[in-house]
């Protein structure tokens, strides 16, 4: 049996020792706690340099986009301009960013541009990158030529943003490449016509002798005939004379036609819409010195024909041209041409272009693609005529379709169209 003190001093070793274990359990928790806010407080000094670190990257980016003589664009998926640095907004004409950030792209990228504009922001928000040259008119009508490489920006959870879009200003290369593209069709164009002026003058010397032999073996026998002196062999062989002349005279003229349609070794597989595009591209400038529109209506499809690029382009600009030559000699109000292009897969090409100039007379409709014929003080009279030997050489056909005086002039021609690759 334990005495009483005995009991209290056991009680006394119990409680000392249940103060103990909580000082001891008090200092580990503690220790536990210093060391959780040590840890913490490091933690969040890491983050503070970590931001630190990602503003001073973020501004050092923003400084090179900035001064990024590039534009940079960031766009939606609808075409909503998110983001533009200066050097673009000097390009899209804005003088502050809110007259371009957060309206369309599309109220800057030409009308003829904007489908393949499109197609391209649609592949680069399925994911892919995309090349485009194209060309911008902005806000205060001043035009460049871009080219842009465009890409997807995505989130952390990799899920497309915006489409990036670093665009090189290549106008001044453009303009080279349409001085230099004019030339050439220029030069084409002299050069057929020094070549139809030397076949010209060719053929006439070529069939002067052959003419004047007939001529001269025809006079002799009717002189013959006349004074009743003529032998029957001689006129035989007066008349074989003529019939040999003739036939040469014949082989020459075969002979040039040869030459004339000779296909050379530039036939490709040629797409009818960009001829129309380069064509547009090259003489809309001066169509619009003269208040002219020019309209696309251009075949969804790929109207693809075999031929000349080159000539199927010089026989654009000669009905482009006789176009705007009779709008501008006209009073017309609301000057405007109108290019169509269609495809009837797998048969057939068409290409209209229509003015809403004088018309043709139906006088003068008759002569239209007389080599020589012109009503123009100025004009050879060979545009049409070339153009017709060109589109005939490629099997095709051109005519003039709408002949009524005052509701302008429509010509058009036809390819056979072979099928898309
Ligand atoms: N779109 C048109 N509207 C009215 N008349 C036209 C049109 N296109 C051609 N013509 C008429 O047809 C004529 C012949 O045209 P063509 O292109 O062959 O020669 P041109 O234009 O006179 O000279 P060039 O050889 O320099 O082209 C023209 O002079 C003009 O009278
Ligand atoms: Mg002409």
């Amino acid at each position: 049996m334990l005495n009483q003190s005995s009991l209290s001093s056991a009680l006394t070793v119990f409680f000392l020792g249940c103060l103990i274990a909580s000082i001891v359990r008090y200092l580990k928790v503690k220790r536990e706690k210093t060391r959780l806010l040590k840890e913490l407080e490091n933690q969040r000094s890491a983050n503070r340099a970590l931001k630190r670190q990602l503003a001073e990257n973020e501004s050092r980016l923003r400084v090179i986009i900035e001064s990024e003589p590039e534009l940079v664009l960031l766009q939606d998926a609808d075409g909503k301009v998110l983001e533009m640095n200066p050097a673009g907004l000097s390009i899209a004409g804005a003088e502050i960013p809110e007259e371009i950030v957060g309206r369309s792209i599309f109220s800057i990228v030409a009308p003829e541009f904007r489908g393949s504009y499109k197609t391209l922001s649609k592949a680069v928000f399925r994911g892919e990158a995309r090349i485009l040259e194209f060309r911008v008119v902005g806000l205060r009508e001043s035009v460049h030529w871009l080219e842009m490489h465009a890409f997807p920006i995505r989130n952390v959870s990799n899920c497309i943003m915006a489409l990036t879009g670093i665009a090189r200003d290549i106008t001044q290369r453009k303009h080279a490449e349409e001085a230099a593209k004019r030339h050439q069709i220029e030069l084409a164009h002299v050069t057929r016509l020094t070549t139809m002026g030397e076949m010209a003058s060719g053929i006439a010397h070529e069939l002067n002798q052959p003419l004047s032999a007939i001529s001269n073996f025809a006079d002799g026998s009717l002189r013959r005939i006349r004074r009743n002196s003529a032998r029957q062999e001689g006129l035989i062989e007066a008349l074989e004379q003529i019939c040999h002349q003739a036939d040469r005279a014949g082989h020459i003229i075969r002979h040039m036609r040869n030459f004339a349609r000779k296909r050379d070794a530039n036939w490709t597989q040629v797409d009818i819409n960009t001829v129309v595009q380069e064509v547009f591209r090259f003489l809309e400038p001066e169509a619009r010195q003269n208040c002219i529109v020019i309209r696309l209506e251009l075949a969804s499809e790929q109207p693809l024909v075999s031929g000349d690029f080159i000539e199927l382009e010089q026989v654009m600009v000669n009905l482009v041209r006789n176009a705007m030559e009779s709008i501008i000699d006209s009073t017309q109000e609301g000057r405007e041409i109108c290019i169509n292009t269609t495809a009837d897969m797998p048969k057939i090409v068409e290409v209209s272009v229509a003015d809403n100039g004088p018309g043709v007379p139906p006088e003068v409709a008759k002569q239209l693609f007389d080599p020589f014929y012109t009503s123009k003080a100025s004009g050879m009279g060979m545009g049409l005529s070339i153009s017709r030997s060109i589109i005939e050489a490629h099997e095709g056909r051109l005519w003039l379709s709408q002949t009524k005086e005052d509701s302008g002039a429509r010509f058009v021609f036809t390819l056979p169209a072979i099928s898309a690759m």
